[in-house]
C-alpha cells in the first residue's frame, strides 16, 4: 500500500508520521516543493522508525512526481496556512493554483489514485479537484468534518468532564468558522443523548466553540493547527487502505443527497478500499436542515470565486 503526502509542512509531516506509526502502508512518500525539505522530514521520521515500532518506509522528493507514480492514495497539504485572524476561504487566490497543479501532477502518475484534499478552503479545493482531474466522485475527498468532529468530541467532553472515550459525535457542513453544523442533536455520552446533561445554552456554546476550533488555535498558534489535522486525515487513509468502512463525515460531491447538487460540502459517508463506498443519508432536524441550506450556500459563494 503506498501513500503519497504532498506537502511536507506540519499537517503533511503529522499525517505521514501517524501514518506510519499505525503501520497499514508499505511506503510513504511525502514531496514537496522546497529543496530538500520533504527528504529531511522522510529521514527525520524515519529515525524514529526504531524508536515507535514501525516497518513503513518513508521517503522524501523535491518536487519528483515519478516518485510518487503508482500511489494507492494521496493526501494534499499544499498550500499556504492562514494566519491569526483569516479565514479559510481567504487563501484561495493562492491555493487554488497550488492545488490544480498538484492534482494534476498526480493523476499523471497515478491514474488509480484516491486523493484526500485538506488545503484550504477544503471543500472549494475538493470541487477543483473534481473539475481539474475529472476522476469519478468516490475517489476525490475532503477531510474537514472528521477533524471538526473530533474537536466536538472534545469540546462535549470538557462539558461534561466525562472521557473523550465515552463520547460520539459528529459536524458536517463547510469546513468553515461560520458553516459547521455540529450535530448536537445526535451527540451521545455511551448512547445517551448529551441534552440528558447539559442545558441548551451550554450545548449552543460547545457548537459554537467547535465552529471555531481552528480559529482559536491560528491564534494560539499563529498558523493553523497541525496535529490534529494530520490525525483526521490518517485515520481516513487507514479506513481506505485497510477497507475498514468506518463512517466519517467528508466533503464529497453531492448530486441530489440532502437536497443538495454540483457541491462538495461534508455529510456522513462509508469509507473504505473504493474511497467514498456510499453517502449516507441521516435525518435532521429542521435546524439543522435550515443549517446546511446556509452552510451550503456559503460553499458554493466561495467555489463562485475559482477560475477552472
Ligand atoms: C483547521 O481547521 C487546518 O482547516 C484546518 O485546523
Amino acid at each position: 500500500m503506498k501513500v503519497t503526502v504532498v506537502g511536507a509542512g506540519a499537517v503533511g509531516a503529522s499525517c505521514a508520521e501517524y501514518i506510519a506509526i499505525k503501520d497499514f502502508a508499505s511506503e510513504v512518500v511525502v514531496l514537496d516543493i522546497k529543496e530538500g525539505y520533504a527528504e529531511g522530514k522522510a529521514m527525520d521520521l524515519m529515525q524514529t522508525a526504531s524508536l515507535n515500532g514501525f516497518d513503513t518506509k518513508i521517503t522524501g522528493s523535491t518536487n519528483d512526481y515519478a516518485k510518487t507514480a503508482d500511489s494507492h492514495i494521496a493526501v494534499i497539504t499544499s498550500g499556504i496556512p492562514r494566519k491569526p485572524g483569516m479565514t479559510r476561504e481567504e487563501l484561495i487566490g493562492i491555493n487554488a493554483g497550488i492545488v490544480k497543479t498538484v492534482s494534476r501532477n498526480l493523476i499523471e502518475h497515478s491514474p488509480n489514485v484516491i486523493i484526500i484534499v485538506v488545503s484550504n478552503p477544503m471543500d472549494t479545493m475538493t470541487y477543483l479537484v473534481h473539475k481539474t482531474t475529472g476522476l469519478p466522485k468516490n475517489r476525490i475527498i475532503g477531510m474537514g468534518g472528521a477533524l471538526d468532529s473530533a474537536r466536538f468530541k472534545y469540546r462535549l467532553a470538557e462539558a461534561m468532564e466525562a472521557p473523550i472515550s465515552d463520547i460520539d459525535g459528529m459536524v458536517i457542513g463547510g469546513h468553515s468558522d461560520t458553516g459547521m453544523v455540529p450535530l448536537t442533536s445526535h451527540a451521545t455520552r455511551n448512547s445517551i443523548r448529551v441534552s440528558e446533561f447539559l442545558s441548551e445554552d451550554r450545548l449552543q456554546q460547545v457548537a459554537d466553540d467547535t465552529k471555531v476550533g481552528g480559529a482559536t488555535l491560528t491564534k494560539l498558534l499563529g498558523t493553523s493547527a497541525w496535529y490534529a489535522p494530520g490525525a483526521a486525515v490518517s485515520s481516513m487513509v487507514q479506513a481506505i487502505a485497510c477497507d475498514q468502512r468506518k463512517m466519517f463525515p467528508c466533503s464529497t460531491m453531492l448530486e441530489g443527497e440532502y437536497g443538495l447538487n454540483d457541491i462538495c460540502i461534508g455529510v456522513p459517508v462509508i469509507l473504505g478500499k473504493n474511497g467514498i463506498e456510499r453517502i449516507v443519508e441521516i435525518p435532521l432536524s429542521d435546524a439543522e436542515k435550515n443549517k446546511m441550506k446556509e452552510s451550503a450556500e456559503g460553499v458554493t459563494k466561495t467555489n463562485g470565486l475559482l477560475d477552472f
